[in-house]
């Protein structure tokens, strides 16, 4: 199997094209959209604080990357990358909270508790989640896909938040082993919402069951993947380089990969898990070699 130094650069350079483009577009999107005009400033400010300015734009980029890889359309799955990408900050509003991971620092500025106080970064949570389906409702796409991807981040997120009380709070299966409760808690505290972005661009492209299942299985794999990075990156960068404290996991005793395998062991994971979702990816063809140039990147993203 090749090994992460097989990856060539300029396919992670591409990938880095790839998730600076949608960042610029989503970022316009949720600039511009009228969700913000009806609100009290107050919370309007606190949730543009929790969304714009920052971040990898990840999520937003495998929606309109896997729409694309099935012959969507861009400007249409614009606003199912931005719902999507909602849903990943609020979720980043809440682990930030003091009653959950109490971090200061998200994407390189003050926590949004910190900045505008633990009530309303509470209530801004609220708002992020419920405007994400908003969104979905509102799209011009026909009925029964808005229903499809409601349905799907709804799925997804209340999977998300099973795996963040598994991570938080504990509750997993005592029958499974240390490494399968981890792997469990992260397919549900992130896998969930990767997965979910590329299977909701491939349903908004309305893409046949072969592609979807490819897709799937990708987004399986990147999901999981993104998530040992994370840990890696916790234990292996500064807080400066990566805009969030690190050495966090261990200090609040997380079961993580470099904890269970050490960091060799964990960079073996990521080398498998970039392996299956490049062969994931088969069935697309040139079609998918978009998303094989962004699993590249993220399996060497240090920050
Ligand atoms: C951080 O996600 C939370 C995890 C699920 C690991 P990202 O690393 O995608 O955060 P942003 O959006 O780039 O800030
Ligand atoms: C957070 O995981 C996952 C979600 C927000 C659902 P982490 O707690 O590891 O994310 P970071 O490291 O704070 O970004
Ligand atoms: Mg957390
Ligand atoms: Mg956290
Ligand atoms: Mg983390």
């Amino acid at each position: 199997m090749p090994g992460l130094d097989a990856i060539d650069p300029n396919t992670t350079d591409r990938g880095t094209a790839l998730l600076e483009r949608a960042a610029r577009e989503v970022e316009q999107w949720m600039q511009q959209w009228k969700g913000w005009s009806s609100l009290p400033p107050a919370l309007a400010q606190a949730g543009q604080y929790g969304v714009l300015g920052g971040g990898k734009r990840l999520r937003p980029a495998l929606v309109l990357g896997a729409a694309e890889a099935c012959g969507g359309n861009r400007a249409e799955s614009m606003p199912a990358a931005a719902a999507m990408e909602l849903v990943h900050c609020f979720s980043l509003v809440h682990d930030d909270l003091p009653a959950l991971d109490d971090d200061q620092l998200r994407r390189g500025r003050p926590t949004l508790h910190v900045h505008a106080g633990e009530a309303m970064a509470i209530l801004a949570g609220d708002l992020l989640l419920t405007q994400a389906f908003q969104i979905l409702a509102c799209g011009s796409w026909p009925s029964d896909v808005a229903v499809d991807l409601i349905r799907m981040l709804s799925d997804d997120t209340v999977e998300m938040v099973a795996g963040q009380v598994y991570d938080t709070l504990g509750g997993l299966p005592e029958n499974l082993s240390p490494i399968e409760q981890l792997r469990l808690t992260q397919r549900c505290k992130t896998g969930a919402l990767i997965r979910c972005a590329v299977s909701m661009g491939a349903r908004v492209a309305n893409a046949p069951p072969e592609q979807t299942n490819a897709l799937h299985r990708y987004g399986d794999a990147i999901g999981l993947m993104f998530q040992v990075v994370d840990d890696l990156l916790d234990v292996t960068q500064s807080a400066e380089h990566i805009g969030k404290a690190v050495g966090k996991d261990a200090a609040m005793g997380r079961l993580t990969w470099p904890g269970l395998l050490g960091q060799d062991g964990s960079i073996a994971q990521i080398e498998l898990l970039h392996a299956q979702a490049v062969e994931a990816l088969k069935p697309l063809g040139p079609n998918g070699a978009h998303l094989k140039d962004l699993a590249g990147t993220l399996a060497v993203r240090t920050r």
